[in-house]
């Protein structure tokens, strides 16, 4: 699919993925407007400043200042939009424990708004930047972005192909804002303090932000309506993870956080029997939308679990793939 001439808007385009998405698409692409919705002017103002800095035409730039929560100023930000990236959310475990009414605005609320507004607005396609998180939650964060995923795939039910909703599901994103790889590479300099540990049985999925991009976008591409889209990739030891970022240093085990699991799932063996496989990615369909040939589904009892993938990276491709990144 082509984002040429087309007006995209990102919400929380400031983000981690939203700052990836918007250069990766002013590089490859000359869309007719490219709207960065979120709530900070001092990040959108950042965000221009290092824009200009390289050497993309940003002409087709706009930055509205909006929160997901307010559906009017939402109806207004999407007049004329083709396309909706829904990356906007709040997403760090531990602060939605604490603050639970919060992430439900955001993340349920706000996804609500997105469905109505875009639905008003007669957008083509909504996609939303789903989480691991979200399958079998333990945590409200998780639990929020499965409600979420559930009102997108369910507003089809209400746009009747206008527009099509959908999701794409990943896991931790190397490098993104609050992750654990700039947690550990902040242990560098103090050669005398351990690093923390939860679990030495922990394992995570791991994506890039240049793939978790790319992924997005050819999802869009697509996209039918009520699908969630899910890469293959690869999982890591986080002791493995450790121990490329700050080799040959002491490890104090601090034990698992509340809300936090040991191992991450994709897929669960539930949604397995309604998911499709593909080379390099899955689609779990909609058991509520769609039309379904129940003999496509070739997968039983499979669950995507990071400690089980068949794809782990060893301390020395991690600390690779960690460097060509600049992110030690
Ligand atoms: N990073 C990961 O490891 C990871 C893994 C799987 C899935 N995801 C999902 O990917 C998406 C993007 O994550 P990210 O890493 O880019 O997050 P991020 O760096 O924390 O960015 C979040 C963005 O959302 C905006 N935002 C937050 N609350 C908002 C609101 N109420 N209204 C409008 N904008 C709001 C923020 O800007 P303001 O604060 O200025 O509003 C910021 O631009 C999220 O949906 C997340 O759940 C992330």
């Amino acid at each position: 699919m082509n984002l040429n001439k087309k007006n995209i808007l990102i919400t929380g385009g400031t983000g981690s993925f939203g700052r990836a998405c918007v250069r990766h698409i002013l590089k490859n692409y000359n869309p007719n407007k490219l709207v960065i919705f979120s709530r900070d002017e001092l990040k959108q103002y950042e965000m221009l400043q290092d824009l200009k800095n390289i050497n993309v035409k940003n002409s087709c730039l706009r930055f509205f200042l909006g929160d997901v929560r307010d559906k009017d100023r939402l109806d207004l930000a999407l007049k004329g939009i083709n396309y909706v990236i829904h990356a906007a959310a709040l997403k760090q475990v531990p602060a939605a424990e604490y603050n639970p009414m919060e992430f439900v605005k955001t993340n349920i609320i706000g996804a609500e708004n997105i469905i109505f507004a875009s639905i008003n607005n007669k957008v083509e396609r909504v996609i939303s930047l789903s989480t691991d998180k979200a399958a079998n939650p333990i945590n409200l964060y998780g639990a929020t972005k499965l409600a979420a995923d559930k009102l997108f795939t369910a507003a089809n039910n209400l746009s009747k192909g206008k527009p099509i909703f959908s999701s794409v599901r990943y896991g931790n994103v190397l490098g993104s804002r609050g992750s654990v790889v700039p947690f550990f590479n902040s242990y560098r300099q103090n050669k005398n303090q351990k690093i923390p540990i939860t679990h030495t049985s922990m394992t995570r999925f791991f994506i890039s932000l240049e793939d978790s991009v790319k992924f997005v976008l050819n999802s869009l591409k697509l996209m039918k309506g009520g699908e969630i889209f899910v890469p293959k990739i690869p999982s890591v030891k986080i002791v493995d993870l450790a121990k490329a970022i700050v080799p040959n240093r002491k490890h104090k085990i601090i034990g698992v956080r509340p809300g936090e699991k040991i191992a991450e799932v994709l897929i669960t063996k539930d949604e397995s029997k309604n998911t499709l496989e593909f080379k390099n990615h899955y689609v779990i369909n909609s058991e509520i939308f769609g039309n379904h040939n129940k003999k496509k589904y070739k997968l039983k009892d499979f669950e995507y679990n990071s400690s089980k993938n068949s794809h782990f990276l060893n301390e020395k491709q991690i600390r690779l793939i960690c460097k060509n990144l600049k992110l030690i």
